[in-house]
């Protein structure tokens, strides 16, 4: 496991750059508590310190909806550079791996900034996610939800992670990038440990195994990008090739660009929407009432989707870097500093949601929620992520609307400041109840 902070106090910067308080010498995201309930500390933070230094992260830290917005839509005053640079400083041992494996990860999309950002977004968006693209893999992902159902529905319980909501997103991501059904496991292994790596606090020891690991991880990377040069199919990196040898885009991209963005987009597209499924149904089956009402009523399952983003998101902060001397929430912040945007924080603000503990699958501005971002860097894979989403929910709700949450389990998450999702979430019913006939034991 990783150490919290308040373990290993001498790595990090310590130097008193503002008056630290109470709240911000206990801000630890890395201690179960913390992990176990995030929106405890949130709602603290709001309300006495909504803007504060963090001196074992080293960063500014804000929590208010509007001062986040702010952060993410000034993006000459915020730029996205350090949004995945790991959070703690690489090791030597650990950059010896990388250096072995000839890892040389260049910007990608997420950490640039206009005017190169404005530039490749638009060519990445039509290649990956246009709404073409999202209608013709719809079927595929009602038909996989419904196969991976097929596996328990008459087992009478299940884990929604391992059995369900782990794989299905990896296979309809990979599906879009062109990798092949049978590389997605070892794909979805190496990828599984970029969230600990980038948003982590591992010991060195941990650091250097999670980099040999991202080593293996960008020649895979690599050699399937190497592999589209010389035969494009019709999946996204053959579109982005295609694009770049568009006379006039000579410039846009480069080999190392597309390895960096295919690695990024094979973690971004997949453990992002497992997460968020998770958290969904742990928070849907928590909340009986409006497991029910959604199971009586479909049509709410847009909204719902959007609820349960606002109310546990599976991204619940985010990192920009200050270029110029800047106030957020009457608090100066100097240039060359570093935010932590704590969206979930901001989706939780009574300002703007109220009852924000209330989880309300009918609320009706929930889709103001951050947890997509927002401006210019607004997730690329929104709308993909919603589509599955929707359809998860319509799919378990009619074959297993009895399920319940199995009673005293506990629920891990990976120790980062980042990306949030139960490792398990077990739930059983009695087959015999199955509401579709095919569905029961014979
Ligand atoms: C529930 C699922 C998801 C969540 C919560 C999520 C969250 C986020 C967040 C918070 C950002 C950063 C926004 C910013 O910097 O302002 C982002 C960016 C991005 N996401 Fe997602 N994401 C999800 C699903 C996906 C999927 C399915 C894909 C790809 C198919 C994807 C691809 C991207 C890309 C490429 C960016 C960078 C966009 C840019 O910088 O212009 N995401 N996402």
């Amino acid at each position: 496991m990783s150490q919290s902070l308040s373990e290993e106090p001498a790595a990090m910067t310590t130097e008193a750059r503002c008056p630290v308080s109470h709240l911000a010498e206990s801000f630890d995201p890395f201690t179960d508590s913390y992990l176990q309930d995030p929106y405890s500390f949130w709602a603290g933070a709001r309300a006495e310190e909504p803007v504060f230094y963090s001196p074992s992260l080293d960063y500014w830290v804000v929590s208010r909806y509007q001062d986040v917005r702010q952060v993410f839509m000034d993006t000459d005053t915020f730029s996205a550079a350090i949004s995945i640079t790991p959070l703690k400083e690489l090791c030597p041992a650990a950059v010896d791996e990388l250096v072995k494996a000839q890892m040389v990860m260049g910007p990608s999309l997420v950490n640039e900034d206009p005017p190169l950002h404005t530039q490749r977004r638009q060519h990445i968006r039509d290649a990956l996610v246009s709404p073409r693209r999202i209608e013709a893999v719809r079927p595929r992902i009602r038909e996989l939800a419904g196969r991976y159902i097929d596996h328990f529905v008459q087992r009478g319980h299940a884990d929604l992670v391992t059995d369900f909501a782990w794989e299905i997103p990896a296979l309809v991501a990979f599906a879009l990038m062109g990798v092949p059904d049978e590389d997605v496991e070892r794909a979805k292994q190496f990828s599984g440990r970029l969230a600990l790596f980038t948003w982590g606090y591992p010991s060195d020891e941990e650091q250097m195994q999670l980099a040999a690991g991202m080593g293996q991880y960008w020649t895979y990377a690599k050699e399937h990008v190497a592999r589209r040069l010389k035969e494009p199919t019709d999946d996204y990196i053959s579109e982005l090739i295609k694009s770049w040898r568009t006379p006039g885009n000579e410039d846009l991209f480069d080999e190392n660009y597309l390895v960096t963005t295919m690695m990024n987009f094979l973690f971004a597209g997949h453990e992002t929407t497992t997460n968020a499924t998770a958290n969904g149904l742990r928070s849907l089956l928590e909340h009986r009432d409006q497991w029910d009402a959604l199971c009586a009523d479909p049509s709410l399952a847009t909204n719902a989707v959007e609820e349960v983003l606002r109310y546990s998101s599976s991204v619940i902060a985010w990192r920009r870097e200050v270029v110029k001397d800047v106030v957020v929430g009457g608090v100066e912040i100097p240039a060359g500093s570093k935010i932590l945007a704590v969206t979930g924080s901001a989706n939780h603000d009574e300002s703007v949601f109220p009852e924000p503990e209330k989880f309300d699958v009918a609320r009706s501005n929930a889709k103001r929620h951050f947890a997509f971002g927002t401006g210019r860097h607004l997730c690329i894979g929104a709308a993909l992520a919603r589509v599955e989403m929707q359809i998860f929910l319509e799919e378990l709700t009619r074959r297993l609307p009895h399920m319940r949450l199995v009673e005293d389990q506990n629920f891990a998450y990976s120790p980062n400041t980042s990306f949030r999702g139960p490792d398990h979430l077990l739930v059983e019913w009695d087959p015999s109840a199955n509401p579709i006939e095919a569905d029961r034991p014979s």
